[in-house]
Formats: C-alpha cells, sequence, structure tokens
C-alpha cells in the first residue's frame, strides 16, 4: 500500500470521481475529510474502496467515550483503512473508540490521534485551551496519551516526526500533512517540508493536497511524491 495519501478536498462525487479518473490504473491511498463525507455520506467512502482505493477517513472524532464508541462502531463496517480522533478527548475516549472500532473477526483500521491542529498557535493554546506548555510538549503529551491508549499513531507535522517517534517509539505512526515540493506553492501552510525531507525526518505516511490536485497533472506529481518519499534514492 503506498504512503503517500492524496487529500481528496473536494466538495462532492463527481468533482471526486473525475479526478481519480486521471490515474488510469493506479490506486492511490485517499483522504476522505469531513467536507465530502458530509456532503456524500457513507456512499462515497464504499464507492472510493470498491474501486480499489485504500481509505483514510479523516473525521476527527471528539465527544462522550460512549458516543466515539458508537460512532467508530459505524466506521468500523466501513472497511477504511485509517480513522481518526482528537487526542483532546482522553485517553478514555480514545480506549473507547479502539473497542468500537475492532470488529468481530478481531481486525480494525488503524486509528490516530490528531494532537494539536496546527491552526492553534502558542497564544491560543495558552489564552484559550489553557494548556501552558509549550507547544512541542503539548504535542508530546497528546502523543503519549495515545499510545497509551492504544492507539497506532499521530496526525502531526513532519517537523515534530522526530520527536513523536522519540517519545512514543520508532512504531508509533506518524501521519504528516503540509508537504510541498522544493520548487512549488505553499498556499496557506506556513510549515513546510518536501516529500524528501518528511521521509528523511521519519514521517510514515504523508499526507498530499493541493501540490497534487491543483497540478495540472496530477498523476505525475503523484508519482513525484511517490519517488521522493518512497523511492531508494531519498
Ligand atoms: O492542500 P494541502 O496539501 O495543504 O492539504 C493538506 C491536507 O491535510 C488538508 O486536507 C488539510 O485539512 C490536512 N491537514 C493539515 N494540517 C493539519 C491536519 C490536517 O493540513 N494539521
Amino acid at each position: 500500500m503506498g504512503k503517500v495519501i492524496i487529500a481528496c478536498d473536494f466538495a462532492g462525487r463527481q468533482e471526486t470521481l473525475s479526478f481519480l479518473e486521471q490515474f488510469g490504473e493506479e490506486r492511490p491511498f485517499v483522504k476522505i475529510g469531513m467536507e465530502l463525507f458530509y456532503a456524500e455520506g457513507p456512499d462515497i467512502v464504499r464507492t472510493l474502496k470498491g474501486r480499489g482505493h485504500p481509505i483514510f477517513l479523516d473525521l476527527k472524532l471528539h465527544d462522550i467515550p460512549n458516543t466515539v464508541k458508537k460512532a467508530m462502531r459505524v466506521l468500523s463496517s466501513l472497511d477504511t483503512d485509517i480513522v481518526n480522533l482528537h487526542a483532546a478527548g482522553t485517553r478514555a475516549m480514545m480506549e473507547a473508540a479502539l473497542e468500537g472500532l475492532t470488529r468481530p473477526d478481531g481486525t480494525r483500521p488503524l486509528c490516530i490521534a490528531v494532537t494539536q491542529l496546527t491552526s492553534t498557535d502558542q497564544t491560543a493554546l495558552e489564552g484559550e485551551l489553557g494548556i501552558h506548555l509549550p507547544m512541542e510538549e503539548a504535542v508530546l503529551s497528546y502523543a503519549e496519551n495515545a499510545r497509551r491508549a492504544g492507539l497506532d499513531g499521530v496526525v502531526c507535522s513532519p517537523l515534530e516526526a522526530g520527536a513523536v517517534h522519540a517519545r512514543c517509539g520508532a512504531g508509533f505512526l506518524c501521519v504528516t500533512p503540509g508537504i510541498r515540493f522544493a520548487d512549488g506553492d505553499r498556499g496557506d501552510q506556513k510549515r513546510v517540508m518536501t516529500p524528501r525531507e518528511a521521509r528523511r525526518i521519519g514521517s510514515d505516511y504523508i499526507v498530499v493536497g493541493r501540490p497534487i490536485t491543483a497540478s495540472a497533472d496530477p498523476l505525475a506529481a503523484y508519482l513525484r511524491c511517490l519517488r521522493e518519499f518512497e523511492g531508494e534514492e531519498a
């Protein structure tokens, strides 16, 4: 399974399918976020999975443990490969999520946690969330909670991946957005890395949106990401 995940940040089914048609026989790993899922419902997951795409369902669950457990039970029937939740929901919530996610045959998708959103800065962390820790410590402490709850990894900035692995172990997955080609447009992402740099620092999967979705040749851009991230020369 390829470890370059394309963020399908599209408004609807037709746009998503037309985009993916450009990939021919390739079946890239795709991320379905809130916008597409809320617009199209679980059917979009079934459709893309049915066409052979591995799926990261990025719904970032955060509620009381019982509600998250029941929601994860519903998602467990969708045959996704990765799902996620907010580590801020506490270890009890994350443990309940894993219970709900585990199918009767004992299998389950990977489950990873959002630590601190990259849109939250140090001022908001302290002034609004009341967390009086440097951002990196706050991220590591949430990652540690996720690991103790039994989760498989976290979504984090590639800049944090090294520290997360040092704290939580090399096998704890770091899934990292904020990827740009060295010669590409940064868009609204402030702290970015190339696929090759992300691999060097220890990202296990990269999530790439606009460098592929807004490219004139999305397949070529995807293959370039694969080469840089998974290729032998990296
Ligand atoms: O287009 P771009 O490559 O910036 O897309 C990155 C994807 O990763 C988007 O779907 C964005 O919502 C997601 N993401 C992010 N930063 C986070 C968490 C998720 O960019 N901290």
